[in-house]
């Protein structure tokens, strides 16, 4: 099987390019299965529900999210919506599983592509970021839960040594774990001696000329005068960052990883 993991999509940029090019990369790489970090999909900022039914109707297969998940509040009634319907739409947006235990929303799916049955968690990591439940322990959990063989792990996470030690935590016990949130893709994808698939960031899908994603004048301005600013998406030199994932079906490791970033 041949998964397709897109990192962040931001704002009408990023959901544009992935219209755009998508159809074009599933047909050339031959991909079974789309997964797509979609937490700044609404002008950087979280998600709306109609924003999510656009990317799942592109082809993506499940959501991720992060630390902006509820930055748009009707992605709260979006989650209660799928209370009892297993593989709807809203079932398959996910935020982080390592939120307190009574948070609307799901962090892990499960389903099938093909007829072959795959999961998703979606896990946050908690250095310089909010203090969450320990991911490591939470990933355990769940995969004494998850039946799949073919399991492909979301951490979004700022520090690099916190996502390079999930994927070792994880090594040999899932088919890949894919680092989100920095939105700068790193040079260190590779299958870990374990066979599971490893990148610290898959990086933005959306403006470069930005930081990470916003104009780069209201941030630079930011830093010189520390005074709040409403941030807006930028719109120069998009790019779609993602990997492809070639994994054995009947194990669910991983034979191989490529980063890609197209433009
Ligand atoms: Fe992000
Ligand atoms: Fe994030």
């Amino acid at each position: 099987m041949r998964i397709l993991f897109i990192g962040d999509i931001f704002g009408r940029p990023g959901r544009t390019i992935v219209k755009d090019r998508l159809p074009g990369l599933v047909k050339d790489r031959a991909i079974d299965l789309i997964i797509a970090n979609g937490e700044n999909a609404a002008a950087g900022f979280g998600i709306t529900p109609p924003l999510a039914e656009e990317l799942f109707e592109m082809g993506i297969d499940v959501l991720t999210t992060g630390n902006h998940v509820w930055d748009k509040r009707e992605i709260v009634d979006y989650f209660q919506m799928a209370d009892g319907n297993q593989h709807s739409m809203a079932r398959r947006l996910l935020r982080p599983a390592n939120y307190p235990s009574d948070m609307p929303g799901w962090g892990v799916y499960e389903g099938r592509k093909h007829d072959v049955p795959f999961a998703v968690i979606n896990l946050q990591g908690r250095i310089f970021m909010a203090a969450n439940d320990d991911p490591f322990r939470v990933a355990d959990k769940l995969l004494k839960e998850v039946k799949a063989k073919i399991v492909l792990v979301d951490i979004h996470a700022e520090a690099t040594s916190e996502k390079i030690s999930m994927g070792w935590y994880l090594d040999g016990r899932v088919t890949a774990v894919i680092g989100t949130h920095t939105h700068v893709p790193t040079a260190d994808e590779r299958v870990l001696t374990g066979g599971t698939a490893y990148i610290t960031d898959v990086g933005m899908t959306g403006p470069y000329e930005s930081v990470i994603g916003v104009k780069k004048e209201l941030v630079v301005g930011r830093f010189l005068n520390n005074m709040p600013v409403r941030f807006e998406p930028a719109t120069g030199d998009v790019r779609l960052c993602a990997v492809v994932v070639d994994c054995d079906e009947a194990t669910g490791r991983a034979r191989k990883i490529e980063r890609m970033m197209v433009s």
